[in-house]
């Protein structure tokens, strides 16, 4: 049997949501938003959890969240790092398992489907990454905001998360991108391409797997929130 082991990354400062309280544990439907990936992973085919907080907020994140909702998955929580990427590399040394979903803890509307899509692809192809097709189209700009390049819309994906991966896989590519310094890296596929310059499967997600990153996406949390079903 495959060992999966999901990242939900709960570290960031959540600096574009302009709020008191870091985005992550703001409250949505009673529930602090993290609650909700963990709540998915948890009655999920995912063996273990491992939730990535910030510095200074294991013991919160272990009291109030993990312990208090009784999360059984949850195996550690580990403090991140200053960027994302290097978050997940801390999840990812703490980690032992052949598969790994690697989740934004902003994220709260991870479907069963969407993890089980992602996992299947890691399997098959060795990476699985949850996207949606661009509704808009996408225009590439430069310093002087003139438009230098228009991708072809129906060949634009917007890439949200679970990314999932063959664990040495990914772990290998993350250890080139740390030794060569690569800067700017926003999702975990960049780092398997520009690491080991292997491509990255799209598979589907949803148009409801919002990431929550300003105030706006709260409004539309809050709707969605208040149709999600119950897990039995
Ligand atoms: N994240 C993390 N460690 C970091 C930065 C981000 O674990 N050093 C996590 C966030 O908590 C979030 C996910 O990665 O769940 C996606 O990042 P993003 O939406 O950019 O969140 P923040 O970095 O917190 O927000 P902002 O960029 O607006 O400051
Ligand atoms: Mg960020």
């Amino acid at each position: 049997m495959m060992k999966c082991t999901a990242i939900v990354l709960a570290a960031g400062k959540g600096s574009r949501m302009n709020s008191s309280v870091q985005k992550q544990y703001m409250e949505l439907n009673g529930f602090p938003l993290v609650y909700y990936a963990l709540r998915a992973f948890e009655h999920s085919c995912v063996d273990e959890i491992i939730l990535v907080a910030g510095q200074d907020e294991t013991g919160y994140c272990r009291r109030e969240i993990v312990e208090k909702y009784q999360f059984q998955k949850v195996c550690k929580i580990i403090p991140g790092g200053r960027e994302r990427y290097l978050s997940v590399y801390e999840g990812l040394r703490a980690a032992d398992c052949d598969i790994v979903l690697i989740h934004d803890g902003a994220r709260p509307f991870v479907t069963q489907e969407i993890i089980n899509r992602t996992i299947e692809a890691a399997v098959q192809y060795g990476s699985g990454i949850a996207a949606v097709p661009a509704k808009d189209t996408v225009r590439l700009a430069d310093d002087e905001l003139t438009a230098v390049e228009t991708p072809q819309r129906d060949r634009v994906w917007m890439m949200q998360t679970p990314q999932t991966f063959q664990y040495s896989m990914i772990r290998s590519a993350y250890e080139k991108v740390l030794e060569q310094q690569i800067q700017n890296i926003t999702d975990d596929a960049m780092v398997l391409e520009l690491g080991i310059h292997k491509a990255v499967k799209i598979v589907q997600g949803s148009y409801r797997n919002i990431k929550v990153t300003t105030p706006e996406d709260m409004d539309s949390a809050e709707a969605f929130a208040g149709r999600l079903e119950p897990y039995s």
